[in-house]
């Protein structure tokens, strides 16, 4: 199956608000497919459809996740999000260093709620709730951003912003290397 050239900063995918997903829209299962296909290939944990060009409330998931209270990871996916929606559980919110395939070589700390509910479609349209803590509820959240055309350098302090200003501009002019396919910057 077909692994599709992952788009980066700043193509107005990436900006713009998604479309919710219909379940008659055409091929949704091969694009879902496609879009574990480019995940496992840029050894990424999570990739929404904005990422590879299409402005569809869709992501997809799979992540070992070390959890709080066992030393061993817990695998949790691969796992389809359709149509989601994210709210936080309570106020506790914690810190740690995320990074973004549609963002090469940038790593920066983001601060997120840490417990969350999220309501969504699985790739039988069926729909769902869940509730996660931790490392995956930040998974999920990175994910959804991107489907609202919010990046995780967007939660950062003016002071990070400045000093990620080149890498963003190399990024933005197509001047990064990766080991995964990316999408040709339009001219
Ligand atoms: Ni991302």
């Amino acid at each position: 199956m077909p692994v599709l050239p992952i788009v980066t900063y700043d193509d107005p995918v990436l900006l713009a608000k998604a479309d919710l997903v219909h379940p008659d829209h055409p091929d949704i299962q091969t694009l879902i497919d496609d879009m574990f296909d480019t995940m496992y290939e840029a050894d990424g944990v999570g990739l929404a459809a904005p990422q590879v060009g299409y402005s569809l409330r869709l992501f997809v998931v799979d992540a070992d996740v070390i959890t709080e209270d066992q030393e061993e990871a817990e695998s949790y996916g691969p796992r389809v999000y359709i149509n989601p929606d994210i709210e936080a559980i309570g106020e506790e919110t914690w810190s740690a260093e995320e990074g973004c395939l549609s963002l090469p070589e940038i790593r920066e700390k983001v601060t997120r709620p840490h417990r969350i509910k999220i309501r969504y479609q699985d790739r039988d349209f069926k729909t769902c709730e869940e509730e996660h803590e931790g490392w995956f509820a930040r998974v999920l959240q990175h994910e959804y951003d991107h489907l609202n055309g919010v990046l995780f350098i967007d939660y950062l302090g003016a002071l990070r912003k400045r000093l990620i200003k080149n890498n963003l501009e190399e990024i933005r002019l197509g001047n990064v290397k990766t080991e995964y396919q990316l999408a040709p910057k339009a001219l």
